[in-house]
């Protein structure tokens, strides 16, 4: 094991110092300033994957402690109205768990009828709801899927689902929820040999296959530099059958780094592009434009923050949007520069992982 763990500290009251220059938005003392929201909007979730969640779950929030639509609402108002939010992504756990999630996305659509939203779910469920979702007012869908087997997404997932998310990522489709993002974190000796056959399967259909390096959030705390699968090594894997090419175009902060994809052997055209998410080899953190809000509405300024912020207990306390926006300026202001773990000899004294596991953090 090489990463120890860190406890959040959640400030609840009192005024918040913040060096924020005023009107700046949400900006940071390291000159990067947030515009992009990812809001969690339950912690609970369905699937058990090794990389995040533990066999047996983990304590879910009790719904009273979960933002109401009406709060999500006001938050969302806040941050788009106030602060310079430009977009919106709800995570979970896993965000369809809520039956109440078409009601969410109707309340934001209808205060900001521009503002794009997406939703970022592991598809189970998705075939029955994927059109009452575009209907309330989402704009596009990023899907989580790890293997193409059945046996393989059972050792990972832990849960017997494959059917339901193959299917669901297509009825994201079907409903224009486009363009479908797939999101696959590869697992050493797991899956990792199924990266060709994954992004074939994704480019016949027109979904934009991301491959992501596993990262030290799983509650478990299993994660070793050993066994993570790289971005070198996932190129690596894809070259079997595709020449990669860097996609032409400014990445703007986006966590995914893009390629042209052709398929292996001379003179062959460009067939699509892959993304890979390389967070701890490749880090992107100094173009970050992310800030984050919990299921149980905490200000996270960054995945790994150890320091959250109570928007929700100060939102119900009958703050106004002015000083939400102020607690929500000084919470982003404290963002730390960067993860801390792209250290090759990576041990307990360079990084300390967070409490919460992605799956309480929202991905
Ligand atoms: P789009 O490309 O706009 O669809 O967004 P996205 O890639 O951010 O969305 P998604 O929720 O699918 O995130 C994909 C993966 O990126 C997550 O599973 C994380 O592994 C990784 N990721 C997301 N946000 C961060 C972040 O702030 N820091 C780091 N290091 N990784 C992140
Ligand atoms: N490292 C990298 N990605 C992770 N995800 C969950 N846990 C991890 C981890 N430890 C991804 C899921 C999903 C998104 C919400 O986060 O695969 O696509
Ligand atoms: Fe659930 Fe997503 Fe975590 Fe898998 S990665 S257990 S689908 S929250």
């Amino acid at each position: 094991m090489s990463v120890s763990l860190g406890l959040p500290r959640v400030r609840r009251a009192g005024p918040a110092p913040s060096g924020a220059p005023d009107g700046a938005g949400l900006m940071d003392r390291h000159g990067r300033r947030a515009t992009d929201l990812r809001l969690s909007v339950i912690d609970k979730c369905n699937l058990r994957c090794t990389y995040c969640m533990p066999a047996d779950g983990l304590p879910w929030l009790p719904a009273a402690q979960l933002m109401s639509p009406a709060e999500i609402t006001r938050i969302v108002g806040v941050g788009v109205e106030r602060l310079g939010i430009t977009e919106l992504r709800l995570t979970g756990g896993e965000p369809l768990v809520r039956p109440d999630l078409e009601q969410i996305i109707a309340g934001v659509r209808a205060a900001h009828p521009g503002l794009p939203i997406s939703l970022t779910t592991n598809g189970i469920g998705l075939t029955a709801r994927a059109g009452g979702l575009a209907a309330a007012g989402l704009d596009r869908i990023n899907v989580s899927l790890d293997s193409l087997d059945a046996q393989t997404f059972r050792t990972l997932a832990r849960r017997d689902r494959l059917g339901e998310v193959l299917a669901g990522a297509e009825a994201a489709a079907a409903a224009g929820l486009v363009p479908v993002k797939i999101n696959a974190v590869l697992m050493r000796g797991v899956n990792d040999h199924e990266a060709p056959h994954l992004l074939g399967w994704a480019l016949e259909r027109g979904f934009a296959l991301r491959f992501i390096e596993q990262m030290p959030l799983d509650a478990d705390h299993g994660w070793t530099r050993e066994e993570m699968v790289t971005a070198t090594e996932i190129r690596h894997r894809l070259s079997s059958a595709y020449q990669l090419t860097p996609h032409p175009g400014a990445r703007d902060g986006a966590p995914a780094q893009l390629w042209d994809v052709r398929p292996a052997g001379a003179g062959a055209a460009v067939v699509g592009t892959v993304g890979i998410i390389a967070s701890v080899t490749e880090p992107f953190c100094s173009e970050c434009k992310r800030t984050r809000i919990t299921a149980e509405g905490r200000i996270r300024s960054c995945l790994f923050s150890h320091q959250e912020e109570d928007l929700l207990e100060l939102l119900r306390a009958g703050a106004t949007d002015a000083e939400l926006a102020q607690r929500w300026q000084a919470a982003m202001w404290a963002k730390p520069a960067a993860h801390g773990m792209d250290h090759p000899g990576l041990d307990s004294t360079d990084y300390i992982q967070p409490q919460r596991s992605m799956s309480a953090i929202g991905g």
